[in-house]
Order: structure tokens, then sequence, then C-alpha cells
């Protein structure tokens, strides 16, 4: 896949109507509906500050979680979470949309740029279209939350058409959501002329560049608790990288494969021919596979469990793998030293536990005293980077979860395919 993508300055966008999907997919306080982190949002301001510099209208737009958008939909999602269908209303629905308005983001959103931010009350309606047609050069729009139409996630010709009406030029910068090909992210790019903004730009540089012509030696740390959710991770680096490091829950599923006791640690049983294969092929192709020697287990899965350390390939029946133990921190770090590129995706244990989270913090220190390119998948990882307090010493933490795994993963990104090769 090309991933040499048009941007928007390679565009004429002065004066003209831009619609510009953002991912604004920021959490919210489930109570009072508060952003409770608004890096999303900061993320997308350089490419709006260039577009309102260059005195364009902005209509912004995302998607805000995942809204059931018809009051069928929803009977019917209720009713296989055990709900009595009769008992479900309509206002109940809307309730449910109600909290995943963009409006919160709007006003944050106008916080940060230092002026107003027009909120549509819906996305492609008479309320959107009336602000859209009357937006002046310098003004900024937000529609409402794109999965508030049923026609979002299917791609819908229609409803990629009625949102390219709006506007003359297409940006992306919804870096988060490139992995999902659906009417805003890239089919309305048949319809109007579509480049990225500077945040696609950034990720495609770093995390592209890694892939295709790595500073080496390339390594890539991979943990999180499946060995499933990163077979395809696993897959395309073993072409890639010079070692592979693991950790997190998917090492047992590893440890029993290579004939360990792993206790009552996570398994996933049906991948562990998977892993042998694995362990083989990096053998074969000269990739360094590191496992860790020792492991930190715990009785129970909690806060307070008292962490013991153990051989990891001699877990005891009534332990649970909870985090890489000191001689693996030893052997990770020493690898990442001399690292000429590091991508890490996925906690080394159960970080949100302190007493387990030294392996994923040592990583982290490792990565923040090595002279190597640091490029942080999103995610779980982003989030022990950011909780740990690491980073601003990362080069770069990707926006997107799933979309940087996909990345990882080799995959085609229909967000990015649509754009313009520059
Ligand atoms: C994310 O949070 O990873 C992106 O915003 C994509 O969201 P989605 O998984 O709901 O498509």
């Amino acid at each position: 896949m090309n991933y040499n993508k048009k941007t928007v300055k390679d565009i004429d966008v002065a004066g003209k109507k831009v619609l510009l999907r953002c991912d604004f997919n920021v959490p919210q306080d489930k109570a009072t509906g508060a952003i409770t982190d608004d890096k999303r949002i900061r993320a997308a301001l350089p490419t709006i500050q260039y577009l309102l510099d260059q005195n364009a209208a902005v209509i912004a737009c995302s998607h805000l979680g995942k809204p059931v958008a018809t009051f069928d939909s929803y009977v019917k999602k209720q009713a296989e979470k055990g709900k009595d269908p009769a008992s479900i209303t309509e206002e109940e629905w809307k309730k449910s949309l109600a909290k995943l308005s963009l409006a919160p983001v709007a006003k944050r959103l106008s916080e940060l740029l230092g002026r107003e931010v027009i909120m549509a009350a819906d996305v492609v309606g008479p309320d959107a279209q009336a602000k859209a047609a009357a937006l002046k050069p310098g003004q900024v729009l937000l529609l409402e939350n794109t999965r508030f139409e049923k026609g979002e996630t299917k791609n819908d010709p229609a409803l990629a058409k009625a949102m390219a009406d709006m506007a003359e030029v297409y940006v992306s910068d919804a870096f988060g959501a490139v992995h999902r090909a659906h009417a805003s992210t890239a089919g309305v790019a048949a319809y109007l002329p579509a480049v990225s903004g500077f945040l696609i730009q950034k990720e495609l540089e770093i995390i592209g560049g890694a892939l295709a012509n790595p500073k080496r030696p390339l390594v890539a740390i991979l943990g999180g608790s499946k060995v499933s959710s990163k077979i395809g991770v696993i897959n395309n680096l073993l072409e890639i990288a010079d070692t592979i490091i693991i950790g997190g829950g998917m090492t047992y599923t590893f440890l029993k494969a290579q004939g360990g006791s792993i206790g009552k640690s996570l398994l996933e049983a049906d991948w562990l021919d998977y892993c042998n294969d694995m362990m083989k092929k990096a053998k074969e192709k000269g990739v360094k596979l590191l496992l860790p020697e020792d492991t930190i287990c715990a009785k129970e899965f909690s806060a307070d469990a008292e962490p013991i350390l153990v051989d990891s390939m001699n877990i005891p029946d009534d332990c649970m793998g909870m985090d890489i133990g000191p001689k693996a921190i030893a052997a990770y770090a020493d690898a990442v030293k001399d690292a000429g590129t590091v991508i890490w995706n996925g906690p080394m244990g159960v970080f949100e536990f302190p007493a387990f989270a030294k392996g994923t913090q040592a990583v982290a220190e490792a990565l923040s005293n090595s002279s190597a390119i640091t490029i942080i998948g999103g995610g779980d990882s982003a989030a022990a980077v950011q909780q740990l307090g690491y980073a601003d010493k990362m080069t770069h933490i990707s926006t997107g979860g799933g979309a940087s795994l996909e990345f990882m993963e080799g995959k085609e990104l229909p967000g990015v395919a649509c754009l313009l090769d520059a």
C-alpha cells in the first residue's frame, strides 16, 4: 500500500469549504459526560489552525462511541442483552444517543481554538445543511456524531455524497479511524479531492517509515493479554524486525507451548501450535524472539495480591503470571539499548496494579534512555506510557489503537488508501 499521500499543503484550500474528518472519539466520565482526556482534540489543532490560517471554512466531523443509529436496532441489541423488548422506549434510545453527542467536544474545541465552534444538531440533516451553507471563511462548524446516521458504518454512498456536497475539499486527520471503511472516513473521498491532515501525515511518516525502511536494529516489543489479537502483528513483524520481545498475558501461551507449567495464567489453548510455529519461523529467519526468563505471579488477580517471583517455565499451579521478572527486565532493556528503532505494542504486565507495573515501567524507562526512534502503538501501551509518566520521552505515541495495530499488521487502511497519492 502506498503511504505517500497528498497533504493539506498540496491542495488549494484558501477560502474553500473543507470537510475535515477528525477522530474526536474521546473518553468521557460516565456520570457527568465530562471529557477526561482531550489529547485527540489537541492532536487535530495543527490542521484546523492551518485551514483557518488559509481562510478556509472548516466543517469538522467525527464519530463518538458506538451509538445505535435506529430504534429497531437498539431494541434488538437490548433484547440480546436480556431486556424485555416491550419495556424499551424510544425515549430511552434517544437518551443513549444524547450521551454520545459531540456537543462537549465542540465546547472543548472552542476553548482550545479560542474561537466559536458552531455545533450542528445533525450530520447531513436540515440543521447541518443550513449551517454549512451559511459558514464563512475562518469559521468552524462541527457536525453531530457521524454514527447517528445509519449509513455511516455501512459506508453508504448516499450519506458520503450528502456529506461531500456540503464542502469542496475533504481532509482526513482521523488517524484513529483510518482502519474503518465508513462513509465519513473513506466513502466521501469518492466525491471530493481528498488529502491528509498533519496528524495522519505524521503517523504515516513515522510508523510507515519504521515498517518500510527502519533504522536497524528494529526491536518490536509485543505485549497485551491475547496472542489471538496480536497474530497479524507478529506475522508481519517477523518479516521486518531483528528482535521480537514478548511480554504481557500472551507470554503464557508461548511458555506453555514451549513445555512450561503456567499455573492459572491466561492461556489460549487454540494458539499453542501457532506459538511454536512462530518460534520456529523466528529461528529460521534469524529473528531473535525473546520470552521472559522469570515472571512475577500472584495467587489472585488483585491489586493487593502478593507478588511472587518464579522461573517462567515453572509457575506454581495456584498462581497466575502478572508481570515479567527482574531477569527479563534486564534482558529486554539490554535488547533495547542499541536499537535503531523500537516499536512497542502492549504492556508487559498488569500495569494498572502498581505491584505488577514494574515490567512495563522498566521497558518504558529503557525506551526513554535509548537513542532509538521509539514508537508507541495507541491503546493500552499509549495509556501505560502516559500513566507512568514517560509520554514526552518517546519519539511518537500513536493516536490510533486499532488503527496502529492494523498498520503494524501491514493491512491496507481504507481511510488512507482513499486519499490522493502524492
Ligand atoms: C478508536 O478509539 O480506536 C477510534 O476512534 C476508532 O473507534 P471504533 O473502534 O469505535 O471504530
